[in-house]
């Protein structure tokens, strides 16, 4: 920021009146008249023109249960120290700003959120969260009709304001909402991604890492193709701290596998109707998954 904020005001009015404190000084000088600056002009020597832009900022559109888990996280680890945030529903939106702002003391952060979308202006990086979730025996495909016209309002509007952003699809189905994404955006295709299988691939290598009894970051793996019911394993590639799982058990994630490695993947697919079945939506693995 240009504008720097000093408090030489302080010492400049000890040295002037010469008495004990400037509290003192200020109170005296007030009480006079003589003195008809604001406290916060009094504190504060204006240097320079105020500038609003970071050079990190990050939007995330859709503040429900998805959107706060990535705003908390993208706060949590500081990947940005300012973060604006848009929804259609105003008191949900309000309710999360004051709550988070709350907390900035402990986050270094600038926190904003707005339904318009000028409050997004500048970011480097927009996630979009907003939409429909699946309800119970749902799958992420039957979203497909209802967050495209969600996006329809979102994308036109964020590339309004950050003509330069990269958009991060997190809503489902989201590799084909990516696709509608980068056609709304008129972005080149490298500005414009998807969560895709990053959680797939997560949920994979906790999943390995509990048959092993090691930590995720030690298992080395990865889920490709769509993100959810047909994602593929790649179990050709599977290592744990550098060794590979099929040269110890070449059959490793084949039907004729005697120990059933298989099973994994599908315990991937099917965690996420797990985990909506007992809580009724899954936030927590997809927020914590930007790095
Ligand atoms: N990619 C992944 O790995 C992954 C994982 C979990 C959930 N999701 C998806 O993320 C999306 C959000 O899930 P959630 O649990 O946060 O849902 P939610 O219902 O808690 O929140 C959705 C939010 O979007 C807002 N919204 C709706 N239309 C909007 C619009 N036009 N403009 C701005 N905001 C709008 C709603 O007001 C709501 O606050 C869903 O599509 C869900 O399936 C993706």
């Amino acid at each position: 920021m240009s504008v720097l904020y000093r408090s030489l005001k302080l010492q400049c009015l000890n040295r002037i009146v010469g008495t004990k404190t400037f509290h003192a000084n200020f109170r005296r000088l007030s009480e006079k008249s003589c003195f008809k600056m604001s406290t916060k002009d009094s504190l504060f020597h204006n240097i320079g023109e105020r500038c609003d832009t970071s050079i990190n900022k990050v939007t995330v559109v859709g503040s429900g249960d998805v959107g706060m888990a990535c705003v908390f996280s993208v706060l949590a680890q500081g990947i940005s120290n300012e973060v604006a945030l848009v929804d259609v529903n105003e008191n949900k939106l309000k309710g999360e700003l004051y709550d988070l702002q709350h907390g900035c003391l402990f986050l270094n952060a600038r926190i904003k959120a707005s339904s318009d979308y000028a409050v997004t202006a500048n970011s480097q990086v927009c996630v979009i969260t907003a939409g429909v979730r699946q309800k119970e025996g749902e799958s992420r495909l039957d979203l497909v009709q209802r967050n495209t016209d969600v996006l329809k309002s979102i994308v036109p509007n964020l590339i309004k304001h950050s003509p330069d952003t990269v958009l991060i699809v997190v809503s489902n189905p989201c590799d084909i909402l990516t696709w509608v994404t980068w056609k709304l955006s008129g972005l080149p295709k490298s500005k414009v991604m998807g969560s895709g299988t990053t959680l797939d691939s997560s949920r994979f290598r906790f999943f390995i890492g509990e048959k092993l009894g090691v930590s995720p970051d030690s298992v080395h793996a990865w889920i490709i193709g769509e993100h959810g019911d047909s994602s593929v394993a790649v179990w050709s590639s599977v290592n744990v701290a550098g060794t590979r799982l099929k040269d110890i058990n070449p059959k490793v994630g084949t039907e004729t596998d005697p120990e059933n490695w298989r099973a994994i993947h599908k315990q991937v697919i099917q965690s996420a109707y797990e985990v909506i079945k007992l809580k009724g939506f899954t936030n927590w693995g997809i927020g914590l998954s930007p790095q």
